[in-house]
């Protein structure tokens, strides 16, 4: 994947291969015999056949280059009544993939912008895979954090709208690296505001999190709720959003920031999945630990806290499946409005405790998962859940997949099928 970077600033990638047998560069030798010792005039007849070869095998790639990425181009660089041209940042990693999954399914045109550093390209070969035809996805690879190169991109496409998922996305490692949060989410948001900007794209759609509210006093929490994140993660969030904002007050620039609770689930039909990389494990979300303790990479899982004011004194916390999660972003996307800033909570405004979610995940994977019950962890507060009264309301969103184990059965059965992410040779 490292040599992607080798392919020229600002145009679309063919997709990179797997890794493969590479071999080391050797000198080249013909029939174990080294070139100095055959015969001049031999020499010039094999380099003239190997020039026509050369020039007819090439002849015949053109020819049958299926998707013709000069088509695709053309495609990319209009704009097309009655399909909006998406940029989704970040769109290789789980939550963009399944938002890509669903605007192609929309009809929309859909060009990628990853670096690759978190996502899968298994998973832009899989939509790669769904939607071959021309002009409707491209996967550019690119770091948002590269002005040069995100100015190139909207200078070469006509995009219509940006989704912006693209982020470093972990509390506990933001603790640890907040000067990476901060460059990695606050620092390219204003990037790619200030290339929006230059290039006249006036609708965004921007991830947000229930993280820049920190410790709310009150349940459920509103849009109103005051925003005092506690760490540098939750922080860089919001001062995105403040760009954003700011930005949007002096502009005809179209806005909703849709602040996420805990996202979980994958793709009901089986095409896409959530695969963190394995060194990320250490930072893991709650079922990604659940499969991890299913499947005996980790040994069980540690319930810290036992004594919270809750049903059954685990925190409780507000679970909103990613095909609801991207719904929500399709409707927020059809209903931006020119010099106005949407805010929306996209949670179910149901709380399930972590023990609810355990059993859930028992019953899921049907593994007697070894669970060990802790005191509490500093820092965690005992319940979290949204009031998304606003978003119902306003853009007709309601959650569908609200089972726990149901949802958790589907994201399963992916896993099982790709034990090792989308390297796996298994696919649904
Ligand atoms: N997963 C959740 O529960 C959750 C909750 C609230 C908010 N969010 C937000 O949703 C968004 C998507 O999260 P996710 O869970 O899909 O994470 P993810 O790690 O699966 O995906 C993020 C993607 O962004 C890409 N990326 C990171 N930095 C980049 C850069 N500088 N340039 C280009 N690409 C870059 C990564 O390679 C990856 O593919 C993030 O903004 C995150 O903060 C997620």
């Amino acid at each position: 994947m490292g040599s992607l970077g080798a392919s020229m600033p600002g145009s679309p990638l063919p997709l990179p291969r797997r890794r493969g047998n590479t071999r080391s560069p050797r000198a080249f030798t013909f029939g174990g015999t080294d070139c100095s010792s055959i015969h001049p005039q031999f020499l010039s007849v094999l380099k003239v056949v190997m020039a026509v070869s050369l020039t007819a095998i090439c002849l015949v790639v053109l020819q049958q280059a299926p998707s013709d990425s000069r088509h695709n181009d053309a495609k990319f660089s209009k704009h097309e009544d009655g399909v909006i041209h998406v940029l989704v940042t970040g769109g290789a990693g789980y939550i963009g993939s399944h938002a890509a999954l669903r605007l192609l399914e929309e009809g929309h045109r859909v060009t990628i912008v990853d670096n690759l550093s978190r996502g899968n390209i298994g998973a832009i070969e899989k939509l790669q895979h769904l939607f071959p035809e021309p002009g409707r996805l491209q996967f550019i690879h690119a770091d948002l954090g590269d002005s040069k190169h995100v100015n190139e991109i909207f200078a070469k496409n006509a995009i219509d709208a940006v989704m912006h998922f693209a982020a470093v996305a972990y509390v506990s490692e933001s603790m640890a690296e907040p000067l990476r949060y901060y460059h990695n989410i606050t620092f390219n948001t204003l990037t790619l505001l200030e290339a929006m900007k230059v290039h006249k794209v006036k609708t965004l759609i921007y991830s947000s999190t229930c993280a820049t509210y920190g410790e709310p006093k009150e349940m459920p929490i509103t849009e109103d709720t005051p925003q005092v994140p506690i760490n540098p993660y939750g922080k860089a969030k919001k001062m995105a959003e403040d760009l954003i904002k700011d930005y949007a007050r002096t502009t005809d620039f179209s806005v909703m920031i849709l602040r996420y609770f805990n996202v979980i689930g994958s793709d009901p039909k089986g095409r896409l999945g959530e695969a963190p990389r394995p060194e990320l494990r250490k930072h893991a979300r709650i079922s990604g630990a659940c499969f991890d303790a299913a499947t005996g990479i980790i040994p069980g899982l540690e319930v810290r806290g036992t004594d919270y004011n809750t049903s059954d004194g685990t925190c409780i916390r507000d679970y909103v499946h990613v095909s609801d999660l991207v719904d929500a972003h399709v409707k927020a996307m059809l209903s931006a409005t020119p010099q106005q800033v949407g805010i929306y909570n996209v949670g179910t405004g149901r709380g399930s405790s972590v023990k609810e979610f355990v059993e859930a995940c028992k019953a899921a994977t049907g593994v007697n998962i070894n669970v060990r019950y802790l005191d509490r962890r500093p820092g965690d507060y005992a319940q979290v859940y949204s009031d998304p009264s606003k978003i119902q309301r306003e853009l007709k969103w309601d959650a569908k997949y609200t089972n726990l184990r149901e949802s958790l059965e589907i994201a399963w059965k992916w896993h099982t099928l790709h034990r090792n992410g989308y390297n796996s040779t298994a696919s649904a």
